[in-house]
C-alpha cells in the first residue's frame, strides 16, 4: 500500500477525472499515461465513478488512482473496495477523519483553512489537499502557512491551470497540483485521446517538482 507522500511526490500533477461513461475510462488513464501522468484521480461524482476505477485498476497496472470527492465513510469503503490507491475528500468531517484513518488507505484530506489543516494534523495526516486553492488565497495562502506549519505539505486543486501550477509547485510546501485542465470533459466526451496526451505531456514537461 502506498503512502499519501509516496503518491504526491510521484509527479508533479494529480489530474482530478469526472468519467460519465465507463468505456471511457481505461482510453483515458492509457492516454494519461503515454503523457506521463501516473497519478490519476477518479471523482465520485457520477454513477461510473466506481466502475471507471475498476476498470482502470485491471486494465492500468501503471498507474495509481484514487478516488476524488469522498465525502463520507460510506464512499470510502466504496472507493477501497474498488481497489482505489487512495482517496481524496475536498473537505473534512470528524467521521470521514477518523474513517480514512482506520482504513490505513492513503487519503489526501481536504482543508481550505489554518485550523483545518491543524485539525487534520493532529489527526495524523501529513499531507493535504487545499481546496479550493484559488479562491482560498491560492499561492500567497500557501506562503503564508510555510512558517508556522512546516511539516504539511499541500495538493493545491481547484482553480489550478496550466498557466499558474508552475507559481505553487515552487514553493517547498507543495508537493504536487491537482486539477481537471488535462483531461476537459469536452475532449472526454469527444474520446480526444490523443489531444488528452498532448495536454497530459505538456504538463509534465513543463512542470517540475
Ligand atoms: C476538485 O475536485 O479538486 C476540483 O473540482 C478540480 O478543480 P478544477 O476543475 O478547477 O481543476
Amino acid at each position: 500500500m502506498m503512502s499519501a507522500r509516496a503518491i504526491v511526490t510521484r509527479g508533479p500533477l494529480i489530474p482530478v477525472l469526472t468519467i460519465a461513461d465507463p468505456a471511457h475510462a481505461s482510453p483515458l488513464a492509457k492516454a494519461l499515461l503515454a503523457g506521463g501522468v501516473t497519478v490519476l484521480e477518479v471523482t465520485l461524482r457520477t454513477p461510473a465513478a466506481l466502475e471507471a476505477i475498476s476498470e482502470i485498476v485491471r486494465t492500468c497496472p501503471a498507474a495509481a488512482v484514487g478516488a476524488g470527492t469522498i465525502r463520507d465513510p460510506d464512499q470510502l469503503a466504496a472507493a477501497i473496495d474498488a481497489g482505489a490507491a487512495f482517496g481524496v475528500s475536498p473537505g473534512t468531517t470528524t467521521r470521514l477523519a477518523a474513517a480514512a484513518v482506520e482504513s490505513g488507505l492513503a487519503f489526501l484530506p481536504g482543508a481550505a483553512t489554518a485550523s483545518e489543516a491543524m485539525t487534520l494534523a493532529e489527526c495524523g495526516f501529513d499531507v493535504v489537499k487545499f481546496f479550493p486553492a484559488d479562491a482560498a488565497g491560492g499561492v500567497a495562502t500557501l506562503r503564508a502557512w510555510q512558517a508556522p506549519l512546516p511539516d504539511l505539505r499541500f495538493c493545491p486543486t481547484g482553480g489550478v491551470t496550466r498557466d499558474n501550477a508552475a507559481d505553487y509547485l515552487a514553493l517547498a510546501n507543495v508537493a504536487c497540483v491537482g486539477g481537471s485542465w488535462v483531461a476537459p470533459a469536452g475532449r472526454v466526451a469527444a474520446a480526444d485521446w490523443a489531444g488528452i496526451t498532448d495536454l497530459a505531456r505538456a504538463a509534465t514537461e513543463h512542470l517540475t517538482r
